[in-house]
């Protein structure tokens, strides 16, 4: 008989990806690695470390990655599973001081508005929240 590992949502360690919003658009940032996603886009983001809140891991992630100091904002509904044991939590955010640069794991950057979003090939995870995204900004 084989036997399956129950994960409860406890064990489960949050991935948490900004989406910075500003003036009406969204940050998109191109993945450098692992080669199975170099090249495709994403929302930035990384693993909480343990003891760290989400928002304030989020925070931390955006300042290793792009150089930016970010307020977040609200949680996008939803999780999102990623490799076992992962999932994926999306926060807006919004810039408070620094210009984004692709300090580590991204080679490009791009603003999108939301009519021009699904022009990039996004990691699978993310396109549900950026689905929901891109309607809240054209309705807002
Ligand atoms: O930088 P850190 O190791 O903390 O995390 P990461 O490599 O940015 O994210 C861990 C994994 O989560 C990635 O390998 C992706 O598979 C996934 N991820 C995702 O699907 N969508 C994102 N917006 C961010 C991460």
């Amino acid at each position: 008989m084989r036997r399956f590992r129950i994960l409860l949502p406890m064990d489960e360690r949050v991935v948490v990806a900004g989406a910075v919003l500003d003036g009406g658009r969204l940050l998109a940032a191109r993945r450098t690695a692992p080669p199975a996603l170099a090249g495709r886009w994403e929302l930035p983001g990384g693993k909480v470390e343990p003891g760290e809140t989400v928002p304030s891991a989020l925070v931390r992630e955006l300042r290793e990655e792009l150089g930016v100091l970010v307020e977040p904002l609200e949680r996008v509904p939803g999780a999102w599973p990623l490799a076992p044991g992962y999932v994926l939590h999306v926060w807006t955010a919004r810039l408070l001081s620094g210009e984004p640069s692709p300090l580590q794991d991204h080679d490009a950057l791009r603003w999108v508005t939301p009519e021009d979003a699904f022009s990039l090939d996004w990691l699978a995870p993310d396109r549900p929240a950026v689905s929901w995204l891109t309607q809240s900004m054209i309705s807002a």
